[in-house]
């Protein structure tokens, strides 16, 4: 039986023998296609057949290929509980916007997603609301005061919010080798009527870990490694699509320019001066900021329709006969 010529299609295993540039590809995709789960299979079909035309398409030195494989060790060894080095690959290559916004599509007047980066930890305390989450005091004071509600307007009660940034050196608590406890970072829970509100710090633009392999390909790219000051914030509540944003502060110089593509304008705030009142109101000195924000989150079946819906047209588009199961693509036979 000669090495397989064709698309890769048929049940017989192909005989692995005599492949050349032109059938390694639907031979590789004809072995792999053993594999009883549908979708990882098509997973691996794609992921083969992209690769393989890379390899193609740029005719792809051995020193070439050896340095991304170097690149790959490099990444690893430099990663560790606190450091994930692939997670700031995947945010500089743009793969991570592009993975949340294919799974988090957001219909209009809601509030949109924004990249994760390798900061977030478990380990953040749970505050009351008005406690400050800083204990920095080199930063310039603010409270923020928010509100999150669902697409009908009703406020959300009781949800949890991840809130973390650096500290007024753009460093976060855990960048810092004396971390004995977390900082600059909480959990909140929503009052019945949707708000919640904390202390904090105006945040600062920083550049992402860029002493390791990914800061060197940047250089190499001609990139800077900045990202605009900005607040995460990860919204977790049952029913609810899982929402992980950030809040951008206007007229940061990075504002246009984010090395992980992060920044939507609908995340753009403009923090204010506070006034006396509003000072009293929340405890803060009267040169604080003030931030107001109102998150509008959508359920789970909100966004799995949207997603299904955007899926359906996308695979369309590209010719492919393609059907969803469990919201994923996976070859049509039927
Ligand atoms: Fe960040």
């Amino acid at each position: 039986m000669a090495a397989d010529e064709g698309s890769g299609s048929g049940s017989a295993p192909p005989s692995l023998q005599d492949l050349t540039i032109d059938n390694i590809t639907p031979n590789t995709i004809k072995i792999n296609s053993q594999c009883k789960n549908q979708r990882l299979k098509y997973v691996m079909e794609r992921l083969v057949t992209h690769i393989h035309d890379f390899a193609r398409e740029t005719r792809i030195s051995t020193e070439e290929w050896m340095a991304g494989l170097n690149f790959l060790v490099q990444a690893g060894q430099i990663s560790s509980d606190v450091r994930h080095e692939f997670i700031l690959l995947s945010d500089v290559l743009g793969l991570s916007l592009l993975v949340d916004d294919i799974n988090h599509p957001k219909p209009a007047n809601t509030t949109e997603g924004s990249v994760l980066g390798p900061f977030h930890t478990h380990d953040a305390p749970t505050l009351e609301n008005g406690a400050n989450m800083s204990s920095d005091p080199q930063g310039e004071p603010m409270v923020c005061i928010c509100n999150v509600k669902d697409t009908n307007g009703k406020p959300i009660e009781g949800i949890k919010i991840d809130i973390w940034e650096t500290d007024s050196t753009g460093h976060y608590d855990v960048q810092h080798s004396d971390r004995n406890e977390p900082t600059e970072r909480c959990v909140m829970l929503s009052d019945a009527n949707g708000d919640f509100w904390f202390k904090c710090i105006l945040p600062v633009s920083y550049p992402i870990p860029h002493d390791g392999p990914i800061g060197k390909l940047l250089e190499k790219l001609g990139r800077h490694p900045w990202r605009p000051a900005h607040l995460h914030f990860m919204f977790e509540k049952e029913g609810y699509d899982h929402l992980i944003t950030a809040l951008y502060m206007r007229g940061d110089p990075y504002e246009a320019s984010d090395a992980v593509f992060g920044v939507k304008k609908s995340l753009i705030v403009e923090p204010q001066r506070i006034d006396a009142a509003t000072a009293k109101k929340y405890g803060v000195p009267e040169n604080s900021w003030v931030l107001k924000h109102d998150f509008v989150l959508t359920t789970d079946q909100e966004t799995a329709d949207l997603r299904d819906k955007l899926a359906t047209e996308a695979l369309a588009k590209l010719g492919l006969n393609l059907k969803l199961v469990d919201h994923l693509p996976v070859p049509d036979l039927d």
